[in-house]
C-alpha cells in the first residue's frame, strides 16, 4: 500500500509510506512543496492541509481550531500532524513563497557566486568582476523539513536525513550557477557559501553532533575550501566562530570593518532563525553569542507570514483613515496581498503600541484616541483567540503576538548580556548594524518602541542589510578580504547564553514590549 497524492494540475504520485515521518515530510520530499513557507509541524501555518479521500485520521485540536468543523468533516487535515501511513489524499495547489531576483547589470562573461545559507531563507549574488550582475533571494529549500535550526538538525542526525537535506541544497545550488551560466555565457569560476554552523554542516555532508546537544563544540570550523560536487567549483567556507556563531557572521564581519571605517565598540546582530551577536571592542577582541529567533522574523511559522517577495505586505503606515500597508518593493500589485513578512508584523505592532491598542505585555487594549479607537473596532476573534482584523482575509492573532515578543526577549538578552560581559551600557555603543532579515527593511523607530533597542539607541544603529552576502561577495572576489576573515578566530570569545542558570528568568523579564537592559 502506499501514499497516492492527487494534485490540484491533475496529477497523480504515489509515494512510499515512512510511518516514522509525518506525512508532510514525505511530501516534502517529494519536491511537490518546493517553495512552500511550511511552519513544519507548529500546526500554525495551514499551507500542509490535504483531503483525504481515504478514512481521515482522528482530528488534533490544533486541526479543530485551523480548519474548523466543516472542512474536518470533508476529510481535511494537516500533513505535519499524521504519520505517513498509507492513505490517498488530495493535495491543492501549493502557496509557494515567490524567488525574488533582480538583473542589475548586462555584463557578460565568467563569474563568480556568493551565496548567503539562511536556514529560512537563501540569497545569492553573481558577480563579474566584482561587481554584482544578478541578486535574488528565495526560501531554502530545505525550509519544509523543519522550520528552525534544531529541528533541521534532527533530520541531519541521520546520514539519509543528511542526505536528503544535502541534495535539496545542492540540486538548487547547481541550479543557480546553471542559470548564471546561461545568462552570462561564462563559468562560474568562484562560489563561496556562508551561513551559520548547522546550514554550513549539512551543505558539507558533516554530522551535526556537536551542534545537537551540550557541550557544544565544533569539529569543523570553516576557513577553507571544500568540494561541493559536479556542477559547482569548490565553496570558499569563511571561518565559523562558534558552535552557534557561523561563517554568516565572519562575512558580516567583512563587510563592516574589511574597509577599515568601522568605529569601535560596536554591536552586530543578524537577526534571522537564528539570532548571531558579535560585540566588536577592538579589532583584536570580539564577543560573540548567539540565540535561537525561530523563523517569525522571516515571516514563517506565523498566521499569516510569509519570507519577503510579490504580493507580501513588508510594513504599515497610519492615516488618518487607519493602517494602509506598504506592499513589497517592486510589487505589480495585481491582485490583493497574501501575507504579511516579519517586518510587515514589526510595524503593525509597533502602530498597535504607540496607539495603546496593544499593551506592553502583548495584550490588546481599547486606546485612547479616536485613531486608536478606529484600530480597536478592529478586533475580533479568530480560531478561538483575540485577533485584529485586517484588509483582505488578513488578521493579526494574539498567538503570532507572542512569536514577536518571544524573538524580543531573545535578542534583547543577547544584547544585554553581551553588554554586561563587557562592562559596558547601551550609551558606550559607537554603532549598532542590525543585519539579516531585518536588515534592509526594518524601521529603527519600530525596533526601539518594541524595545528591541534601548530609547536613543536608534540614531547610532545602522541598517545594515544582508552583511552576510556583501561579506560573502566581497571575500569571493578579493583575496586580501579573505585572508582578513581567516584571521578572525584568534579575535573571539564566546558566551554560553543558555548555560545560565539564569537564562529562563532572564527571558521572561524580557517578554514585554520595552527594552531591559
Ligand atoms: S506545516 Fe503543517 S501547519 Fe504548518
Amino acid at each position: 500500500m502506499s501514499i497516492l497524492i492527487h494534485t490540484a494540475d491533475g496529477g497523480c504520485l504515489n509515494l512510499e509510506p515512512r510511518p516514522e515521518e509525518s506525512l508532510a515530510r514525505t511530501i516534502v520530499l517529494s519536491r511537490l512543496w518546493h517553495g512552500v513557507p511550511l511552519c513544519s509541524g507548529l500546526g500554525k501555518c495551514g499551507l500542509c492541509r490535504v483531503r483525504f479521500l481515504s478514512p481521515a485520521p482522528a482530528h488534533t485540536p490544533e486541526e479543530a481550531r485551523k480548519l474548523g468543523p466543516e472542512a474536518l468533516a470533508q476529510g481535511w487535515r494537516l500533513a505535519c500532524l499524521h504519520p505517513s501511513e498509507p492513505c490517498e489524499v488530495e493535495v491543492p495547489a501549493p502557496v509557494r513563497s515567490a524567488r525574488a531576483v533582480r538583473d542589475l547589470s548586462p555584463a557578460r562573461g565568467d563569474f563568480s557566486l556568493a551565496v548567503d545559507l539562511g536556514t529560512t531563507s537563501l540569497h545569492w549574488a553573481v558577480l563579474i568582476d566584482g561587481k554584482p550582475v544578478t541578486m535574488g533571494q528565495e526560501l531554502n529549500p530545505q525550509a519544509g523539513l523543519g522550520s528552525e535550526v534544531m529541528s533541521r538538525l534532527a533530520v541531519a542526525a541521520t546520514a539519509e536525513g543528511r542526505l536528503a537535506l544535502r541534495t535539496l541544497i545542492l540540486d538548487r545550488l547547481t541550479d543557480i550557477a546553471a542559470t548564471a551560466a546561461r545568462d552570462t555565457g561564462g563559468s562560474c569560476l568562484a562560489l563561496a557559501v556562508s551561513g551559520n554552523p548547522a546550514m554550513t554542516y549539512i551543505l558539507l555532508g558533516i554530522p551535526p553532533d556537536g551542534l545537537a546537544a551540550a557541550p557544544y563544540a565544533l569539529s569543523y570550523a570553516g576557513g577553507d575550501e571544500q568540494p561541493l560536487g559536479a556542477g559547482l567549483p569548490p565553496a570558499n567556507i569563511p571561518p565559523l566562530l562558534a558552535p552557534f556563531v557561523g561563517a554568516d557572521i565572519s562575512a558580516g564581519l567583512v563587510a563592516i570593518e574589511y574597509d577599515g571605517a568601522a568605529r569601535y565598540p560596536f554591536l552586530l546582530a543578524d537577526m534571522g532563525t537564528n539570532g548571531e551577536f558579535v560585540l566588536a571592542l577592538s579589532p583584536k577582541r570580539r564577543l560573540v553569542a548567539s540565540v535561537p529567533l525561530g523563523p517569525a522574523l522571516e515571516g514563517v511559522g506565523l498566521s499569516f507570514g510569509r519570507t519577503a517577495g510579490p504580493s507580501t505586505i513588508t510594513g504599515f503606515r497610519l492615516t488618518p483613515q487607519g493602517l494602509a500597508p506598504v506592499r513589497f518593493e517592486g510589487d505589480a500589485a495585481q491582485g490583493p496581498p497574501t501575507a504579511m513578512t516579519g517586518t510587515g508584523y514589526l510595524s503593525l505592532a509597533a502602530i498597535l503600541l504607540r496607539q495603546g491598542v496593544l499593551d506592553r505585555a502583548g495584550h490588546f487594549g481599547p486606546g485612547s484616541t479616536p485613531l486608536a479607537a478606529r484600530l480597536a473596532a478592529r478586533l475580533t476573534t479568530l480560531e478561538g483567540e483575540p485577533a485584529l482584523a485586517l484588509d483582505d482575509g488578513l488578521f493579526l492573532p494574539a498567538s503570532d503576538l507572542e512569536e514577536i515578543l518571544k524573538v524580543k526577549a531573545a535578542f534583547n538578552l543577547a544584547m544585554s548580556a553581551l553588554l554586561t560581559e563587557a562592562g559596558l551600557s547601551p550609551s558606550g555603543l559607537a554603532a549598532v548594524h542590525i543585519a539579516g532579515a531585518l536588515g534592509e527593511h526594518v524601521s529603527l523607530d519600530d525596533l526601539e518602541t518594541l524595545g528591541f533597542l534601548p530609547p536613543g539607541l536608534g540614531a547610532r544603529t545602522i541598517k545594515a542589510g544582508n552583511t552576510s552576502l556583501k561579506g560573502t561577495a566581497k571575500l569571493v572576489t578579493d583575496s586580501r578580504a579573505l585572508a582578513f576573515a581567516r584571521t578572525l578566530p584568534d579575535t573571539i570569545t564566546a558566551l554560553d547564553l543558555t548555560a545560565d542558570p539564569a537564562f529562563g528568568d532572564r527571558f521572561m523579564q524580557r517578554m514585554r514590549f520595552t527594552h531591559v537592559d
